[in-house]
């Protein structure tokens, strides 16, 4: 593949100074040099009507079209009552719709997710992580970013300091544009050789 692979992110909170949005803004500074990351925010998109599927408004046309676009998606959630915030999973079914038109069919994606608590979000990952089931998305296995006790690693700028969990970001985003790589066919290794 010529150009870079192409990531999607969004953080399924809407808070000013979310941790997950730091996460994802860490995540940007990351980056390896064959990958570009744009991040959306969900902010405006309504909460889902089925009987409104079939004339979105446009932040929904501009969040499907987007996801379409992406060679890969990559999502910083947090934990909500051990679960995943109505915001991202609204998104989330948003974009799915209407039937026949899944925007994430077949993406390969990854997941990261900070909380305050001790396990950073890690009950609600596996929720996620169940739906990519319906959604027929590829998730990346590994490494598992859990950011417990997110207002430590962040500072008052909303910039992630801890140099650990910035490690297993660029680990985490490597391995995506590895298996993005993969399920196109392509091999990253002999890309790099011979460039
Ligand atoms: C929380 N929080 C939380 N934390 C956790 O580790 N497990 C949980 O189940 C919950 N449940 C929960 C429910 C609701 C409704 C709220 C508002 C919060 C705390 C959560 O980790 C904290 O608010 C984070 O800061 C949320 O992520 P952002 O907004 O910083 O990205």
């Amino acid at each position: 593949m010529d150009r870079k692979i192409k990531i999607l992110g969004f953080a399924g909170s809407l808070r000013k100074s979310s941790y997950n949005r730091a996460i994802l803004r860490a995540a940007m500074e990351l980056l390896p040099d064959d990958a570009e990351l744009e991040i959306f925010d969900l902010e405006g998109i309504p909460p889902f009507n089925q009987d409104l599927e079939g004339s979105p408004v446009q932040r929904v046309k501009d969040f499907k079209a987007k996801v379409k676009a992406a060679d890969a998606i990559l999502i910083a959630t947090p934990e909500y009552n051990y679960s995943i915030p109505g915001v991202l999973k609204n998104a989330i079914d948003t974009a799915s719709r209407p039937y026949g038109d899944n925007s994430f069919q077949g993406k390969p994606v990854a997941v990261m997710g900070a909380s305050v608590g001790m396990l950073g979000s890690s009950r609600a990952q596996y929720h996620l992580r169940q739906c990519f089931v319906f959604l027929d998305m590829y998730p990346v296995n590994g490494p598992e970013v859990m950011v417990p006790v997110a207002q430590d690693k962040v500072d008052k700028d909303g910039r992630l300091t801890d140099e650990n969990t910035r490690e297993h970001i660029a680990k985490l985003i490597d391995s995506l544009v590895g298996w993005t790589m993969k399920l196109k066919g392509q091999h990253r290794e002999a890309k790099k050789r011979a460039a």
